[in-house]
């Protein structure tokens, strides 16, 4: 299994380009089961779970496409099979999405529950209860979730735990649904208005994504489309704060400043000076000191739990003490265990972490226990003493297109062992 190794000390320098986003290009790509029509996409991250979305949608008879410069090219006109596999959906949870698509198209889906995970219990409830609301029998059943249905019917559909994917699904469903839904107390984050605006390309009417509100009027067929997926801003954001913590100077291009302001805004008070260039560029310039800050993850346009565990490694780093607390996942501090490895001050209290900054890291082996895990503790090792080696490197494989590669030329020392 492939390791990353790095040693800290460099001071991160020059430009790194971002690439698509993968929130957005998961539910983009499974979008296509709504339709017999081929349906392009640009700007894909060419990253493991993008892979294991193209390999779900081949199993089910997509014929789906994936290629390294971002192109996609999926139809699904020959579906064969309704149904997404326990061991599909055990390495990818996000695999959950294609229940509402195929409900609403061919009335009947067979997916795996996906079960727990590293970061905390991560429940579905939401997403079949909405899919009841429309009409659709729900059974759990071997692990599995059955649902069917003659024709999913609007509904007003009231969230009562902004989900991310439990919106998208909803929203996908909702399509080729009779009639009106509402979704209320929707997320807004701009992944599900990605997936708006690819659906509006495929005909559907859809208003109010990227607000509470999200009112659906079902169509009776959507049609193929060509479609551009936004730039990712948690890997913009954890360049961000890769320049931040090696108080380096990095220019952040292709990304959308917009969609960072609560990221941008935190990094700023820690001290960084950001300069935001047109709408696609973004100058970050660490200095010291590293103010401590406090943050609280929330849904957008709040801070994104998704950065937690990055802004955690900045923090260690910091002139103070930060309260860290984590909203929307239970159990997301597994990397603050592997920092204290490292020499970080750290205490966990339920939900909040204490971060006492000051202290010299040392380089250590640590294991990654998530994604977003695993970066932290790559900017974790730049500032730390000798090396540092990430293990369970597939993690962060399922998120980040070639980190190591986009590092190494901002002049990490860090190399991906084999
Ligand atoms: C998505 C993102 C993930 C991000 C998360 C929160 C994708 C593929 N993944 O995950 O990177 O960390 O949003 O921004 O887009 N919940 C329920 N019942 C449900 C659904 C969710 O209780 O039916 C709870 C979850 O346990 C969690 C909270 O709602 O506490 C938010 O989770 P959710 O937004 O659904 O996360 P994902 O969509 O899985």
């Amino acid at each position: 299994m492939d390791k990353i190794r790095v040693r800290g000390g460099s001071v991160l320098a020059g430009t790194v380009e971002i690439s698509g986003a993968k929130n957005a290009a998961l539910p983009d790509m499974v979008a296509s089961l709504l339709t017999a029509e081929p349906v392009h996409l640009r700007n894909l991250p060419y990253v493991r779970d993008i892979l294991t979305t193209r390999r779900l949608l081949s199993e089910m008879g997509v014929e789906a496409e994936v290629r390294e410069d971002g192109t996609s090219s999926l139809k699904a006109a020959n579906v064969t099979s309704l149904e997404a596999p326990y061991e599909m959906v055990k390495t990818m949870r996000a695999s959950i999405l294609v229940l509402g698509p195929l409900v609403a198209r061919f009335g009947r889906a067979r997916v795996s529950l996906p079960g727990g995970c590293a970061i905390g219990a991560r429940p579905v409830n939401l997403h079949l209860m909405g899919l009841e609301k429309m009409g659709a029998a729900c059974e759990v059943m071997h692990g599995y979730v059955e649902a069917s249905t003659r024709r999913l019917c609007g509904a007003y559909i009231l969230m009562d735990i902004v989900t991310v994917t439990g919106t998208e699904n909803l929203m996908m469903a909702a399509t080729l649904a009779k009639g009106e839904t509402v979704l209320d107390n929707a997320a807004c984050e701009p992944e599900v208005s990605d997936l708006a605006n690819l659906l509006r390309s495929m005909g559907a009417r859809i208003e109010g994504d990227g607000t509470r509100t999200i009112r659906v009027q079902g169509v009776d067929a959507l049609h193929g489309c060509a479609h551009r997926v936004i730039p990712d801003r948690i890997e913009a954001g954890t360049f961000a704060a890769a320049a931040a913590v090696t108080r380096g100077n990095v220019e952040i291009t292709h990304c959308q400043p917009a969609h960072m302001v609560a990221i941008l805004e935190q990094l700023r008070r820690t001290g960084c000076n950001i300069e935001v260039r047109g709408d696609e560029t973004i100058r970050v310039q660490g200095r010291d000191p590293i103010k401590s800050q406090d943050v609280t993850t929330l849904p957008y346009p709040g801070f994104a739990t998704d950065m937690q565990a990055q802004y955690m490694a900045l923090m260690t780093q910091g002139d103070g003490a930060a309260v860290i607390t984590e909203s929307i996942f239970e159990n997301r501090f597994m990397h603050a265990l592997e920092m204290i490895r490292m020499g970080a001050d750290i205490t966990i209290v339920g939900r909040r972490a204490v971060v006492k900054g000051g202290r010299s890291l040392t380089g250590a082996k640590v294991l990654a226990s998530d994604l977003r895990a695993s970066a932290s503790l790559i900017l974790a090792g730049l500032v730390a003493k000798g090396d540092t080696v990430v293990d369970r490197v597939y993690h962060l494989d399922r998120g980040y297109y070639r980190i190591e590669e986009k590092l190494r030329r901002l002049g990490a020392d860090i190399e991906r062992i084999h």
